[in-house]
């Protein structure tokens, strides 16, 4: 299947007063068309970083972008903002984890949604408005040509979330990305959106990189899984090859967090330790060391590459898993 994103050595670091953060960093992976790629990790671990890297909504002299971003055969490192504006909302469409934040409170949704629809294509404000009305419908929103004309804060953070998703698809884009699309909502609600947004996004034959912390929304949607810890990707997996064996440290942990929260009915407790503010990571070792279970004076010393996990005598190589640990590339000594 053809490739519709692929990042190679992806960076982005952010220059602050408490030194330079290396929020993403040298990040690579790719996304067929039509494929539905998760990014997993803990809190900080800069998957928002990367996913709106990918935007390109970062600029300004106080950030370091390196590496490239490919996307549809075109290097987007190498764009002027100017075009990475044109793609953004049209050929890629991103829905945020906060859904009021992502609104102007003082526009009413249609106004809104005749804008995004404005900044990319030359037509009719009325066509624009039907437009936004057929795509408020067919996310489920009730009496969509009333609804359109409220202000966001007289809908509810579901029915937001909802209007989030139908601007994302409005233009009809290739790439959605869904950063943490449901975690505001209620429980009930969040699976409901969620298949919604899968269903539109096979609708449309787009590809999403989807990014969450929950793993079990992950088997449910995603076709392959990376993991990420401390700005780097540490495990690539298909999502039947991780649940059935997680093979680094850390997945294998974030995967019994999950069992033994759901044991005790609660959320997703953290594996003992955290990620390390982005300040505190050591770079000439595994990212991973200080709470890793198996760590060897090797972890310490050398970084683990991301590489082809073994396959003859070791664990399977699953279509192209790749993991970075010592473990699994020569030994922890
Ligand atoms: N604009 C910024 N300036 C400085 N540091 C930043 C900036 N944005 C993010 N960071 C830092 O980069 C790291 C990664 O952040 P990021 O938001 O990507 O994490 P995340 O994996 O999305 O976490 P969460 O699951 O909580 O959303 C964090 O330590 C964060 O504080
Ligand atoms: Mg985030």
């Amino acid at each position: 299947m053809a490739t519709l994103l692929e990042l190679k050595d992806s960076r982005t670091h952010f220059c602050t007063f408490d030194g330079i953060v290396k929020a993403s960093d040298g990040v690579s992976f790719h996304i067929d068309e039509g494929e539905v790629l998760a990014l997993v990790g803990e809190s900080g671990s800069g998957k928002s970083v990367t996913a709106r890297s990918i935007m390109g909504l970062y600029s300004g002299s106080k950030i370091r972008q390196s590496g490239s971003i490919v996307f549809k055969g075109e290097d987007l490192s190498k764009a002027n903002p100017q075009r990475r504006r044109e793609l953004r909302g049209r050929d890629m469409g991103m829905i945020f984890q906060e859904p009021m934040s992502a609104f102007d409170p003082l526009s009413s949704i249609s106004e809104q949604m005749v804008e995004a629809r404005l900044t990319h294509f030359k037509e009719s404000r009325e066509e624009a408005r039907a437009l936004a009305i057929e795509s408020l419908r067919q996310v489920g929103i009730p009496e969509p040509e009333k609804r359109i004309d409220d202000y966001p804060h007289r809908l509810s953070g579901g029915m937001l979330q909802r209007v989030l998703i139908s601007i994302a698809i409005m233009n009809k884009p290739k790439l959605l990305i869904a950063d943490e699309p449901t975690t505001a909502l209620d429980v009930t609600i969040q699976a409901q959106v969620l298949r919604l947004l899968n269903g539109l996004r096979k609708e449309m034959g787009a590809s999403l990189l989807f990014i969450t912390h929950d793993l079990g929304v992950v088997a449910e949607i995603a076709d392959r899984v990376h993991v990420m810890y401390a700005g780097k990707i540490v495990e690539k997996a298909s999502v039947r090859a991780l649940f059935s064996s997680a093979l680094h440290p850390y997945s294998k942990g974030l995967l019994d967090a999950r069992v033994t929260g759901e044991r005790k009915g609660k959320p997703l407790p953290a594996i003992p330790g955290s990620v390390p503010r982005p300040s505190e990571i050591a770079e000439d070792c595994c990212r991973f060391a200080p709470r890793c279970p198996h760590a060897g004076p090797r972890c310490l010393r050398e970084e683990p590459p991301l590489a082809a996990a073994p396959a003859a005598g070791g664990p399977r190589n699953d279509e192209g898993r790749e993991l970075a640990c010592w473990l699994y590339n020569g030994g922890t000594e």
